[in-house]
């Protein structure tokens, strides 16, 4: 077996474990190809967060099933989150399956799609201390690398899988990250974006995540850091003292609020009241002038009433984010609310759903308007899709504050900075005009 095809859904967690993944198998003398057509294995790496990503999965995994009826040699394996949500379940449901394997059997894929090949595989145990903190990711190209800095969740929100997919929380060492970064830097990344699911309680035993935030902001090559998601309740002030300390740590918050009811929020276990996020939100507004804040909102949590979904209409208006994730509550078997009768129908769901959906666009456009003018510190992506329908080629990037910024291709290279004037803008893109200095032809060649 030699020719991997590996297809991720989810989060940047898992995009992250991919790569991961990746690297394990080219150092075991793996290729990665860009079709299941071409593959001997396929490894779906699957999120479990709700329902309707998990339906995904089973619909791919019935193309693969035809696949598979032509070339009975294939092996389909599931990896992540949903793997390990389901386990031997998946093996015994779907015949087309050789390989279940969850978060924490990353280590030993070459290993596993081996033995897949003779008899049916699982590997499902979570393990408390696996970090793979020794191990190269594969990462794909482009100015952004993504370093997951702490793997697992301790905080068990009562509508949440995570933990019982990923397992209990744990942190990689500062030194394996310090190292992981300088080799992005070195392999050309220019933003280094730190994951974990709480990350802002990353802790190694000797450092926090503003220690991480310090020692990785001197690294050399690295021009921004970024990190997703802080969790309210482990916002320290150390952490903000650090964000205002480091220079190249962006001015952007993704905090998530979940619900603007006091009452939701005990029954989601959110460990915090509305109150403390509001206080919250004022102090890194105030620590860090012009910081963009976005957040995760969940509408239809069992019990949650029109009244209190009045108190989150009312919060997204006084809270004004730059932008939201909106879902709609799903029941996730082994989590606490699963257990709870759901009391808001799915038409209902949707209905409070598009009307956050609604309000959130016109504050976006009103906070993106704002824009309209001004100067903004650009790093570079690359041509712009949508440069292709345009008259004349673009650009894009993100702004420190991680705007999507789009322009006329000046000739800027990717993962270099831009300054470009904000001359347009709409609720998710700001359009922009270059202030690159043309180069002035030299009026005189000298020779060598
Ligand atoms: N239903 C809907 N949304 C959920 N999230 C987590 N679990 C669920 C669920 N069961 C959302 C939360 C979290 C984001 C990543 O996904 O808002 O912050
Ligand atoms: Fe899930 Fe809550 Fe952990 Fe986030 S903090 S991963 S929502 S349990």
């Amino acid at each position: 077996m030699k020719r991997v095809f590996l297809e991720t859904y989810g989060c940047q967690m898992n995009v992250a474990d991919s790569e991961l993944m990746a690297g394990v198998l080219e150092r075991a003398g793996m290729e990665l190809v860009e079709s299941a057509e071409d593959a001997d294995a396929v490894i779906l790496n699957t999120c479990a967060i709700r329902e309707h990503a998990e339906q995904r999965v089973l619909g791919r995994l019935g193309e693969f099933a035809n696949l598979k009826s032509r070339n009975p040699d294939l092996i389909v394996g599931v990896a992540g989150c949903m793997a390990q949500h389901l386990r031997a379940r998946l093996l015994d449901k779907k015949r087309v399956l050789d390989l279940v394997v969850g978060p924490d059997g990353y280590r030993n894929l070459p290993e596993l799609l081996r033995r897949a090949a003779q008899l049916p595989t699982a590997e499902v145990r979570l393990d408390r201390d696996e970090t793979y903190g020794d191990l190269e990711p594969k990462r794909h190209g482009g100015v952004r690398a993504w370093v997951t800095v702490q793997r697992g969740c301790d905080k068990f929100c009562t509508y949440c899988v995570v933990p019982y997919t990923r397992g209990r929380e744990r942190s990689l060492p500062l030194a394996d990250l310090v190292r992981q970064v300088e080799q992005a830097a070195a392999q050309g990344f220019r933003e280094i974006v730190f994951l974990g699911q709480t990350v802002n309680s990353y802790h190694d035993g000797a450092h926090d995540f503003a220690d991480l935030l310090r020692a990785t902001n001197d690294v050399h090559g690295v021009l921004r850091i970024r990190y997703t998601s802080p969790h309210p309740s482990d916002m320290s002030e150390r952490v903000l003292d650090a964000m205002t300390t480091c220079q190249k740590v962006m001015p952007h918050v993704h905090l998530p609020l979940q619900s603007g009811s006091d009452r939701v929020l005990a029954a989601m276990e959110r460990s915090y009241t509305l109150a403390q996020y509001r206080t919250l939100l004022a102090r890194i507004r105030q620590r860090i002038p012009g910081v963009a804040v976005s957040t995760d909102i969940i509408v239809g949590f069992p019990g949650e009433t029109l009244e209190d979904f009045a108190a989150t209409q009312a919060f997204l208006a006084e809270a004004r984010y730059d932008s939201a994730f909106l879902f709609k509550y799903s029941a996730r078997p082994d989590t606490k609310a699963y257990r709870l009768r759901e009391t808001v129908d799915d038409d209902e769901k949707g209905r409070r759903l598009q009307s956050l959906i609604d309000q959130q666009h016109g504050i976006s456009g009103e906070i993106m308007d704002g824009w309209l003018g001004r100067e903004v510190e650009v790093l570079v992506d690359g041509p712009s899709w949508r440069g292709k329908g345009a008259r004349e080629p673009q650009l894009h990037g993100k702004s420190r504050e991680f705007k999507t910024v789009v322009w006329s291709d000046d000739g800027a290279l990717p993962g270099t900075l831009r300054r470009v004037r904000v001359v347009g803008a709409t609720p998710v893109t700001l359009l922009g005009e270059s202030l690159a200095v043309p180069r002035p032809e030299p009026l005189v060649t000298l020779s060598a």
